[in-house]
């Protein structure tokens, strides 16, 4: 069955984000100036998904404003002549009908947060995504995703490298036989220690899954950090179903942590031909030396 529903958890309080997060989502905060959840959903739309459901929390309501057109916006744009700006706006929007909210009542962790997305995604397979994570990669994690998906089936999980040091912060996987492309996944665990990690290859927040996981979810049985995890329920549903990993092309960035976020504030402002050479010069003012990737951009200006 085709892949049509995506799930994007934004309950999340952003207590890492703290005073930005006070009143502001974290999903809206910004990568160069587009809001960390636009990411996330560009890679959804890019990868043929049609229904974007958002699972919300008290204090979100500005994603859903971000994701619906601004009238108002939109006439001072065309009466300014500012039509690029407006075209750019329109471009970014799911069409009418594509969204759907609902909330997280409580926050119980990850795998509560998906369960609550039951009845809107209803007995088809979906992908999820994590927000926080934001990849710079072509095509996008979700497309690579979907070509391993579309030879394999079942559930899909996108995986990638990190040092052994930053395991314990992740879900990892046990690799089995296959190429990059879709090797069988073999175990999985949530946030192990270092020494109990069975690989140093972590579930980089990019999912596709059947829909048997919400039976699975719906058993609410906590786990790491006395929470519901949706790594628990995958690795139940291990038993039953295929699970095939795929090492994506490209780099992640942990937008969930502050190093993450200005990291990829610097990696995206780099590749923008209207910023990088702005951006380089600020850079160097301040005596650092960039790579050559970045030289390059700025020179082709
Ligand atoms: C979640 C998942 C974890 C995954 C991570 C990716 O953890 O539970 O398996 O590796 O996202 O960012 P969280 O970051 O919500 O603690």
């Amino acid at each position: 069955q085709r892949v049509r529903t995506a799930v994007f958890p934004v309950a999340g309080l952003g207590t890492r984000f703290l005073p930005a997060t006070k009143a502001m989502p974290k999903e809206m905060l910004t990568v160069v100036d587009r809001p960390v959840i636009q990411y996330a959903v560009d890679e959804a739309r890019e990868a043929g998904i049609e229904h974007f459901v958002f699972v919300t929390g008290r204090n979100k309501g500005v994603i859903e404003d971000h994701f619906d057109r601004q009238f108002e916006l939109e006439q001072t744009l065309e009466a300014r002549g500012k039509l690029e700006a407006l075209a750019e706006l329109q471009q970014d929007l799911p069409s009418a009908g594509q969204t759907s909210f609902t909330r997280q009542q409580e926050p119980l962790g990850l795998g509560h947060a998906v369960w609550c997305a039951r009845e809107l995604v209803g007995d088809r397979p979906f992908a999820l995504l994590l927000p926080d994570m934001v990849f710079k990669s072509r095509p996008g994690v979700l497309k690579q995703m979907m070509q391993a998906y579309d030879v394999a089936g079942g559930n899909v999980i996108a995986v990638e490298e990190v040092d052994p040091a930053d395991v314990s912060s992740y879900g990892i996987v046990a690799r089995g036989a296959g190429p990059d492309t879709g090797f069988e996944i073999t175990a999985m665990v949530e946030k192990p220690r270092r020494e109990e990690a069975p690989s140093t290859l972590i579930i980089s927040g990019r999912y596709i899954l059947q829909p048997e996981i919400f039976t699975l979810l719906g058993e609410q049985t906590k786990g790491a950090g006395g929470e519901i995890q949706i790594t628990d329920a995958m690795q139940r549903l291990m038993d039953r179903q295929r699970f095939t990993g795929v090492k994506y092309q490209g780099r992640s960035f942990d937008c969930g942590s502050k190093i993450g976020f200005l990291a990829a504030n610097v990696a995206f402002a780099l590749e923008r031909e209207d910023i990088a050479g702005g951006f380089t010069a600020e850079i160097r003012k301040l005596g650092f030396v960039l790579p050559e990737e970045a030289r390059r951009v700025s020179a082709k200006r």
